[in-house]
């Protein structure tokens, strides 16, 4: 597949397989491989999730074998790449998909899951989520950003023509959205120059729903306003898109 996202960055690695189940597959084993190295190399590997459907699979392959054994889940950070502003019960909540699929069935300590606190007003929640991943990251950035892309072309909660997408500054901000999945919602969500500073990105992305609007970010003009997706370019960090034939434009192999 051609791209357009070339520019300063290193070139995104495009890959495409038959089914989501691949793409969930490879997606599980690059997570160990990453995961092993980050532990080799500061003996943590913090690692940032995103909701929506896509991963859904990925987290409950990740939560079994050889992932659940395989990766050192006392070492491991997660962190949220967005949040749906919402309880943590709630049906909606990004927080209880992850614990659902994946952090309630492996052994990883409740203190190293920093979920997005939606309980009090979203910019007070934003904030206290920048503060933390200030904390934890200063001028860095997590391991791995795990990703997902919206039919509209956004990517965490970053949504076309959004105020977001302008921030330059902080970690996480608060978004108002008028059309999302979740209709008329607040996210927080963490800035494209955050998740830009991560060491690998990881969009996956499932789907014939897809196809259309995955063609105009990879292969059409740059128009981050309208395909905030296109505002993912780690400075030095590696990106790699993991795609079904589906999302791909392709007919699936049986
Ligand atoms: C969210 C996400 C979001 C998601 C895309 C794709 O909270 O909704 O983090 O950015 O990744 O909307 O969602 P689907 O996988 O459901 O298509």
């Amino acid at each position: 597949m051609r791209t357009n996202l070339t520019g300063i960055m290193t070139p995104p690695e495009i890959k495409v397989f038959p089914a989501p189940g691949d793409v969930a597959r490879e997606a599980a084993d690059r997570i160990m491989r990453i995961a092993e190295e980050a532990v080799a190399l500061g003996d943590r590997f913090a690692v940032a999730l995103s909701g929506g459907s896509t991963p859904k699979l990925l987290y409950e392959m990740l939560a079994g074998e050889p992932y659940r054994s395989q990766i050192d889940w006392t070492k491991t950070e997660v962190f949220f790449a967005d949040e749906r502003y919402v309880p943590p019960d709630h049906a909606e909540s990004n927080y209880r998909m992850a614990r659902e699929t994946l952090l309630g069935k492996v052994p990883i300590p409740g203190d190293n899951v920093y979920r997005i606190s939606c309980e009090d007003d979203p910019d007070q929640g934003a904030k206290a989520y920048g503060l933390a991943l200030k904390e934890k990251f200063a001028d860095g950035g997590p391991d791995l950003v795990l990703l997902g892309m919206g039919e509209d072309g956004h990517t965490a909660s970053l949504f076309p023509d959004t105020p977001a997408l302008d921030e330059t500054k902080h970690r996480a901000v608060a978004n108002y959205v008028e059309r999302s999945t979740t209709g008329k919602s607040w996210r927080v969500t963490m800035t494209a120059p955050f998740i830009n500073r991560a060491r690998h990105v990881i969009v996956l992305v499932t789907g014939a729903n897809k196809a259309r609007r995955l063609a105009e970010v990879l292969e059409g003009p740059r128009d981050p306003r309208r395909l905030p997706v296109q505002l993912v370019q780690p400075a030095s960090g590696k990106l790699t898109w993991l795609i079904d034939a589906a999302a791909a434009g392709m007919e699936a192999a049986d």
